[in-house]
C-alpha cells in the first residue's frame, strides 16, 4: 500500500479521492443479499427494492457499478438526474427525492418520467395545479427520534424541516384528491447512520411510519423506508450487520403488508454503505509544528476537500505514510489543512509518529460525503477521482479542477 499510495499522487497529484473497486462492489452485493433477504421473508409477491442514493457520491464510474450490480438509484437535483442517466439508469430505475424545488425543477422531472418523492402539502400544491390526475409519493415525517450520526442529519421528529407530520396528513390528502392525484407510495427517512447498538430505534421509526401509512394510506403500493445504513468509521465500532437488520425489520414489514394486500414493493436509499469505505483521500504533509504545547500536522487537505470533520465532528481514521525508514517521535498530533478557518481540523488528537513534510497522509472511509460535498472554498480546486482495480491498475474517473474552471464563469 505504501509505494502504492505514493506512486498514485505522483500520477495523478495531490489531494486526490481513490475508491477501490473490490470494495465498493463488495457493499453493492451486500446490499443486494439484502433485498433478497428480505424479499424471501416477505409474502409472495412483494419486490425489495434498493435506490442508490446518489448525494453519496455522484461520480459517474461509482453509479455504473451500482448499476451493475443491479440496484437502483434515487437522486435529488437535476445534474444528479442527469448524471443517473448517463450512468445508463432508465426512469422506472430512478426516483427523484426532493424538497422545496421550484415548479421548473418539477417540470423537468415530470418529462423525464421520474416518479417524484414530495414533501410537503406546499410542493403537493404545486404538482397538482401542474399535473393533475398524476402519480406521486409523498415523504411523511414518522414523528419519532430519528437516527443518525449529527443532529444535522437527523430527518425525523418535530425538529426537521423534513416531511408531512400525522397532523397535518388529512389536509395532505384533501389537497391530493382536489388535484386528482393518485398517492402511489410513501416515503420516510429517519436519518443518516445507525450500527447494531441502534438497529432497536431505526425499527421503531419504521414501526411509527408504517403506522401512520396503515391508518391514512390505504391504497399505498410502494413504501420507501430510507436509508441510514452506516458504516464504522472508528476502530472500535463494528460493520453493520445486515442479517441482524433484515431479521429484526421482517415481522415489521409482514405485520404492515398483511395488513394492506396492496402494497407491493419496499424501498430502501442506502447511500453511504455502498461508497464510504471504498474511498481514501491521499494527500501530503506541507508543514508540522509544535505551538502551546500542540503538535499541527498541516496538510493539503482542507475543510474544502472534506468538510466531514469540521462540520459535523466526525471521526476519520488518518494514517501517515512516511517517506524515511527512521521512525519520527511519537507524539499526539491534531492534523489540519490549508484553509483560513480555525474549524480547518481533519483530525484531532492522534496517536502518530511525527511526519516530515513530504510525507503521505490517507484519511479513510472517504468515499461518501466527500467529493461529492466538496467546494472551492479560498479558490482551491477540487481533487481528482481515480478508481484502484483488484491487480493494482488505477484509472482517472474525474480529472482535477484547474484554475481556468474555478474562473470561467466570471466576467
Ligand atoms: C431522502 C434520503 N434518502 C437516502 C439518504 C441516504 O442516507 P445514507 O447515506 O445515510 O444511507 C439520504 C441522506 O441524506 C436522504 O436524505
Amino acid at each position: 500500500m505504501i509505494t502504492t499510495v505514493f506512486k498514485l499522487l505522483e500520477q495523478y497529484g495531490s489531494p486526490l479521492y481513490v475508491y477501490r473497486y473490490p470494495v465498493l462492489k463488495e457493499r453493492c452485493q451486500q446490499m443486494k443479499g439484502f433485498a433478497n433477504k428480505l424479499e424471501k421473508g416477505l409474502s409472495k409477491g412483494i419486490v425489495v427494492n434498493m435506490h442508490y442514493s446518489t448525494k453519496a457520491n455522484s461520480n459517474i464510474a461509482i453509479l455504473s457499478a451500482v448499476k451493475e450490480a443491479g440496484l437502483n438509484v434515487d437522486c435529488m437535483s437535476p445534474v444528479e438526474l442527469e448524471l443517473d442517466k448517463r450512468s445508463g439508469f432508465t426512469a422506472d430505475r430512478m426516483l427523484y427525492v426532493c424538497n422545496n424545488i421550484s415548479a421548473d425543477e418539477m417540470k423537468m422531472v415530470h418529462q423525464e418520467g421520474v416518479m417524484i418523492c414530495l414533501d410537503s402539502i406546499s410542493q403537493v400544491e404545486t404538482w397538482g395545479k401542474m399535473f393533475p390526475g398524476t402519480h406521486i409519493m409523498v415523504r411523511i415525517n414518522p414523528g419519532t427520534m430519528g437516527v443518525g450520526h449529527s443532529t444535522k442529519v437527523i430527518t425525523s421528529g418535530k425538529k426537521t424541516k423534513f416531511g408531512i407530520s400525522e397532523e397535518n396528513i388529512p389536509l395532505l390528502l384533501e389537497t391530493a384528491e382536489k388535484y386528482d392525484l393518485h398517492i402511489k407510495g410513501t416515503h420516510q427517512h429517519l436519518g443518516s447512520l445507525f450500527l447494531n447498538d441502534k438497529v432497536f430505534d431505526y425499527i421503531t421509526g419504521v414501526e411509527a411510519g408504517l403506522a401512520i401509512v396503515g391508518k391514512y394510506f390505504k391504497e399505498v403500493e410502494i413504501v420507501d423506508l430510507g436509508g441510514g445504513f452506516g458504516v464504522p468509521y472508528r476502530p472500535e465500532e463494528k460493520p453493520l450487520n445486515l442479517d441482524y437488520v433484515a431479521e429484526k425489520l421482517l415481522p415489521a414489514l409482514n405485520r404492515f403488508a398483511s395488513s394492506y394486500p396492496l402494497v407491493r414493493e419496499f424501498k430502501f436509499e442506502p447511500g453511504r454503505y455502498i461508497p464510504c469505505e471504498s474511498g481514501l483521500l491521499l494527500g501530503h504533509v506541507t508543514a508540522v509544528k509544535h505551538e502551546n504545547d500542540t503538535y499541527w500536522i498541516g496538510t493539503d487537505i482542507g475543510m474544502n476537500q472534506l468538510v466531514r470533520p469540521s462540520m459535523y465532528d466526525s471521526y476519520h481514521e488518518v494514517e501517515v505514510i512516511h517517506q524515511s525508514e527512521e521512525a519520527g517521535e511519537p507524539v499526539i498530533a491534531n492534523f489540519c489543512g490549508n484553509i483560513c478557518e480555525s474549524g480547518d481540523i481533519l483530525a484531532k488528537n492522534r496517536s502518530v509518529t511525527l511526519p516530515e513534510v513530504g510525507d503521505a497522509v490517507i484519511v479513510y472511509n472517504s468515499g461518501a460525503y466527500g467529493f461529492s460535498m466538496a467546494s472551492n472554498y479560498t479558490g482551491r480546486e477540487r481533487p481528482a477521482e481515480v478508481m484502484l482495480y483488484e491487480d493494482s491498475s488505477s484509472k482517472l474517473i474525474r480529472k482535477r479542477e484547474s484554475w481556468i474552471d474555478l474562473l470561467m464563469n466570471m466576467f
